[in-house]
């Protein structure tokens, strides 16, 4: 029985289809990472946290946190040619589970993502056919709140999505995030223009780049690890799985660091186009859906040619949006496939229909189900954000350090790194020590915090961890832990 089950696992290995260039690799995944975090949420939270001093630690932790865990994922899945679930597994017996977790945190981001990216093909629409007039917050408030056409534009949204996955790795995904993300990109560049020759602009170029030291404290550096984390969708195995379709001969640490830079320059972009726009017609910034729904749609009705510029901007969120959804429903086909031995395509219809039925959920949670109340007064669209950003991301992360970090045995992750040598990587004891210590150190703070600790305890668990990190390498360095590591 094991010998026929290995057998079908080599088999489906060698049957694994794969990206058919690097760049089309690289391209997916800062697709998957460049979504609404970059779009909504960055701007914001640098405006609020101290603006060019929060990027200025935004950035470090993204070196440091950002580029070092992408790069973890990558050999992760490369390593393991299989679902976010079996490469751990493989990699080490009985820690498949943190895999799960990614995957069951990928399906319940999709079933709110593919909502909202509902609600901005509602808006495309919205933008071809004239504009969203002069009372926006009534109009999206109106049509959220609505029945069935939030559901219909979230199933459009899905079968997007769908088509796209059931074409495959390279024939579908590759294909699209080539089309969307140089489209992203110059879409982007128009928009940055039309803004920053606004007059008044400028005032947002301030509010958004003005260093405030004095408003860093500890929790806006927490605010930026979380940030860096949601914004490169790590912890989620999107990462581990993209990666699984990497043929061994490629520069993954090359490639740990662009994705990540791909992702900031939109992030930074996002904030230099939203905020001045923003400042320029004396509106208030906000995040999340209020902005990109009710505050701009206000900017592009008092512009000259706003409807255009509406069109273009929609386009944009849709295509950074899409490339998400793509990824989140990618890992859940990789999931069905590897474990569950389904055919792509099927798998693809089979999830296509239950995301649809939670979606469909998610969508009344605005409306006919506003009132049902999940958890502490949430409704199910906020519960599914509290749940996955709160609580089983930084989880999921803080696994991810320790695997790494502590289970993975470090001349394995090496020989995965380098490609058995072929690759040059001179900072990897750093690296990899960053991982062990730093990262563990910073996650495990996180998730403390989002559990809601705060003051004595989290320095008191802090410390409980250093403490076990020393135990723990000095019974390493005497051989007593072998055991415990991946062959
Ligand atoms: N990275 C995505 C964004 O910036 C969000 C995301 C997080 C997607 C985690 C999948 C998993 O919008």
């Amino acid at each position: 029985m094991r010998r026929g089950e290995t057998l079908m696992n080599k088999q489906k290995e060698t049957n694994r289809e794969g990206w058919s260039s690097n760049i089309g690799f690289v391209l997916a995944a800062a697709g998957s990472a460049i979504g609404l975090g970059n779009l909504w949420k960055f701007p914001y939270l640098v405006g609020k946290n101290g603006g060019g001093a929060f990027v200025f630690i935004y950035l470090i932790v993204l070196v440091v946190l950002g580029f070092s865990l992408t790069l973890g994922e990558i050999a992760i899945g490369r390593k393991g040619k299989l679902d976010a679930f079996g490469s751990y597994n493989k990699i080490k017996k009985g820690w498949g589970f943190i895999g799960l977790i990614g995957i069951a945190c990928c399906f319940l981001i999709y079933s709110y993502y593919v909502v909202i990216v509902g609600w901005i093909i509602k808006y495309l629409v919205i933008y071809l056919q004239g504009g969203a007039g002069k009372d926006p917050a009534q109009v999206f408030e109106s049509f959220i709140s609505s029945t069935t056409p939030p559901i219909y534009y979230t199933a459009v949204a899905l079968l997007l999505t769908s088509m796209i996955v059931f074409k495959g790795v390279s024939k579908g995904i590759e294909k699209a995030s080539k089309i969307m993300m140089p489209g992203l990109f110059i879409f982007m560049i128009i928009i940055l223009f039309r803004v920053l020759t606004l007059p008044g602009s400028f005032e947002g170029v301030k509010y958004f780049l003005k260093p405030e030291f004095e408003l860093i404290t500890p929790k806006v550096i927490i605010a930026a690890v979380g940030q860096v984390f949601f914004s490169l969708s790590l912890g989620m195995g999107i990462i581990i799985t993209y990666g699984s379709y990497l043929s061994k001969g490629e520069n993954i640490i090359k490639d740990s660091l662009i994705i990540p830079v791909l992702d900031t320059i939109v992030a930074l972009l996002s904030g230099l186009i939203i905020l001045p726009a923003v400042f320029a017609f004396g509106l208030e910034p906000s995040a999340g859906p209020g902005l990109i729904f009710i505050t701009l749609p206000k900017v592009f009705e008092a512009m000259k040619f706003g409807g255009v510029f509406g069109v273009i901007f929609f386009i944009l969120v849709f295509f950074a949006a899409l490339s998400t959804t793509i990824s989140l429903m990618e890992v859940l086909v990789t999931f069905t496939v590897d474990q569950g031995s389904l055919k792509r395509e099927n798998s693809v219809v089979f999830l296509s229909i239950i995301v649809m039925v939670v979606a469909a959920f998610t969508s009344l949670s605005f409306g006919s189900l506003s009132e049902l109340k999940i958890f502490v007064g949430m409704n199910f669209f906020d519960f599914l954000g509290y749940l996955t950003d709160n609580i089983l991301l930084p989880l999921s992360g803080l696994l991810l350090c320790i695997f790494v970090g502590y289970i993975w045995k470090k001349d394995e992750i090496e020989k995965e790194v380098t490609s058995g040598g072929d690759i040059k990587f001179t900072l990897f004891e750093t690296w990899f020590y960053g991982v062990r210590y730093l990262g563990v150190l910073l996650l495990s703070l996180i998730l403390l915090q989002s559990l809601g600790f705060e003051g004595k305890v989290v320095w008191y668990v802090l410390a409980v961890v250093l403490i076990l990190q020393i135990i723990f390498e000095v019974l390493e360095k005497q051989g007593k832990l072998d055991f415990f590591k991946s062959k």
